[in-house]
């Protein structure tokens, strides 16, 4: 395991959340663990915390979960787990245990209750800081088509705790 500044492969991520099949957003409440795809997410700085943001539709089971717990994880894979994607960004945690589904192994995290995916890749851990509900007041047209069915994201700010890559 060797610890990274939380900023060193941002190119790397956006690259593979953009391009490669996304990442794993993993959470935890005391009484269930779920892991959804992501593609969307920031890596920067705000309030003077190191932060990592994602965005979860509130239709999502993870969203239901995101709104009990105080921390999440992202993994993102450094091998080809288009597979695993695939199948964790098309079906919910509502209908089963995605982990076992896929075979997807946990490993705990260091400084937060969400456990991070166990793969070779790069993981942060995330302490949710703020989180913003979508105020579609404010959004432009072309905004609004990406919504058709008003099924609007909401913002968590994660301060990134620690950051990590594994073998
Ligand atoms: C490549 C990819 C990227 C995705 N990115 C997001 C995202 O950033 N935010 C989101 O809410 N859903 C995203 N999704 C959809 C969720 O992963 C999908 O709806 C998932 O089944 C939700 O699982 P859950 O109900 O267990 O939370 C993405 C799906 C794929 C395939």
């Amino acid at each position: 395991m060797t610890d990274l500044p939380f900023m060193q492969k941002s190119a790397e991520v956006i690259k593979q959340l953009m391009e490669g099949g996304g990442g794993f957003l993993t959470v935890a409440t005391p009484d269930e663990v779920n892991t959804m795809t992501i593609g969307w997410a920031q890596l920067g700085v705000f309030w003077n915390l190191e932060l990592l943001t994602v965005a979860v539709r509130k239709s999502r089971h993870t969203f239901w979960l995101m709104e009990r717990a105080v921390d999440f994880t992202v993994s993102i894979p450094w091998e080809d787990c288009s597979r695993t994607l695939a199948y964790c960004g098309s079906h919910s945690g509502r209908e089963g245990d995605k982990f076992i589904a896929c075979g997807l192994e946990k490993r705990a995290a260091r400084k937060v209750q969400s456990p991070v995916v166990s793969l070779r890749g790069l993981h942060y851990e995330c302490r949710t800081a703020f989180k913003a509900p979508m105020d579609t007041r404010f959004l432009n047209s072309e905004m609004e088509s990406l919504y058709p069915q008003r099924d609007y994201h909401t913002l968590y700010f994660g301060e990134v705790l620690a950051c990590y890559e594994t073998d």
